[in-house]
């Protein structure tokens, strides 16, 4: 990305996925904005998600998209289950491509965690006043009839031929989302929505052949993702994000043999990145919980690649530019994926740039601004002027 004469860090070194090659290692993580209506994107996913392009991200992930309506958490959820969706979605990929970003989508089911309030209006099952809004709760699906918790809707136990059903949807979306002009796709397979919630002992009670042992409780995504393969384009990279443990720190769930097993079965049906995230099986929150330290999840990422040889991308906490280059640097992932320092700063990845002394003459930012701020620069250097923050 950058002219010769400047120095190089890993955190700005390309990578090549497939047909796709990303100018850096850093990844708009997927996060729900709750702002769509009838899962159709509008003008606020087109400035929302294009303001990560013009700060210098190589790949910008939708929020999770649901492959069909009743696997949207919210009723203000992004949906890609038809031609539509799809539709609504192509400026988006557009402007992401023109300003050097790599559109992604992430395609998602919520399983026993759909039908719920958007968090500003309570983060829990409908009420009377989301009633009153006119949105009204929904039948939910799972693998088994486990509730998140006691007073939450019960989900039905998918029967073989509904999820058969489920996994056509998948397969469905990933065409729409080709269709989009997405470059990425990404399976969720984490934070308890219905793929994580077939893995997981914790949701997962089954005793056919989706349920049980390791290997029933992997069939799902594990066959989700050959559809998905077999309609989204050979030159097209696909991800797989997962929680590499239910729960970090405990011993109960899903665990992280567990998961160095599942992406290497991933790797074998032609995956080409693990999105390394932790969590959600039980909770609410897909955000970390708890104390924790930057870049938490480094050794999940670390030990699921050197074990199945798969690329990663790590997820969780990622603040300052020198952690996420050491990411890269030391083998712990070939990509960094940040979610809310970037709602925080959304010229995060080119601020970092700065922070590693790549990109002095701005010549990364967009020409509109770039031209003003290299010479502003030197303004401020002649006029002894520091910046105070970062
Ligand atoms: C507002 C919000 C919405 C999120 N929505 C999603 C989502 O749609 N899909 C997903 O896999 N993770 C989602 N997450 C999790 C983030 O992608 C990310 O993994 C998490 O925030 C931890 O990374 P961070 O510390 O950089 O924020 C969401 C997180 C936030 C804060």
């Amino acid at each position: 990305m950058s002219p010769s004469n400047e120095p190089s860090t890993s955190l700005f070194s390309p990578l090549d996925l497939r047909g796709v090659r990303l100018k850096n290692r850093i990844v708009l993580s997927p996060m729900c904005t709750y702002s769509a209506e009838d899962g159709i994107a509008n003008n606020w996913h087109m400035v929302h998600l294009g303001q990560f392009a013009l700060g210098g991200a190589a790949a910008v992930f939708t929020e999770a998209a649901a492959v069909e309506e009743r696997g949207r958490i919210t009723h203000g959820d992004l949906g890609i289950w038809s031609k539509d969706h799809a539709e609504a979605l192509k400026p988006v990929t557009s402007f992401l491509r023109s300003h050097g970003a790599a559109p992604a989508i992430q395609i998602a089911h919520a399983g026993r965690k759909a039908s719920m309030q958007r968090p500003w209006h309570g983060n829990g099952p409908m009420d009377d006043e989301d009633r009153a809004r006119g949105e009204n709760p929904w039948d939910i699906v799972a693998p088994s009839p486990e509730p998140i918790k006691e007073g939450w809707l019960v989900p039905a136990e998918l029967t073989r031929n509904e999820i058969t059903d489920i996994q056509d949807c998948y397969a469905a979306a990933a065409g729409h989302a080709h269709q989009a002009g997405f470059e990425i796709l990404e399976i969720h397979s984490a934070h308890g929505y219905l793929a994580h919630s077939f893995l997981s002992p914790v949701s997962n009670k089954r005793n056919d052949e989706y349920g049980g042992d390791l290997a029933g409780r992997m069939r799902f995504t594990l066959e989700t993702a050959e559809k998905v393969r077999a309609v989204w384009p050979d030159a097209k990279p696909m991800f797989v994000r997962i929680s590499s443990v239910d729960a970090d720190g405990s011993d109960e769930g899903w665990q992280l043999d567990d998961s160095v097993a599942l992406a290497g079965e991933l790797k074998a049906r032609g995956v080409d990145v693990v999105d390394c995230s932790s969590g959600g099986i039980s909770g609410l929150a897909t955000a970390a919980v708890g104390r924790q330290s930057q870049a938490f999840r480094a050794p999940y990422s670390a030990r699921i690649r050197a074990e199945t040889g798969v690329s990663t991308m790590v997820v969780g906490l990622l603040l300052d530019a020198q952690v996420a280059d050491e990411m890269i640097e030391t083998d712990a992932a070939d990509l960094v994926a940040v979610g809310r320092e970037m709602l925080y700063d959304p010229y995060w990845p080119l601020h970092c740039a700065s922070a590693l002394g790549v990109d002095p003459e701005f010549v990364d930012w967009p020409e509109q601004y770039g031209w003003w701020l290299v010479r502003r620069e030197a303004l401020l250097r002649e006029s002894g002027i520091e910046r105070s923050g970062r």
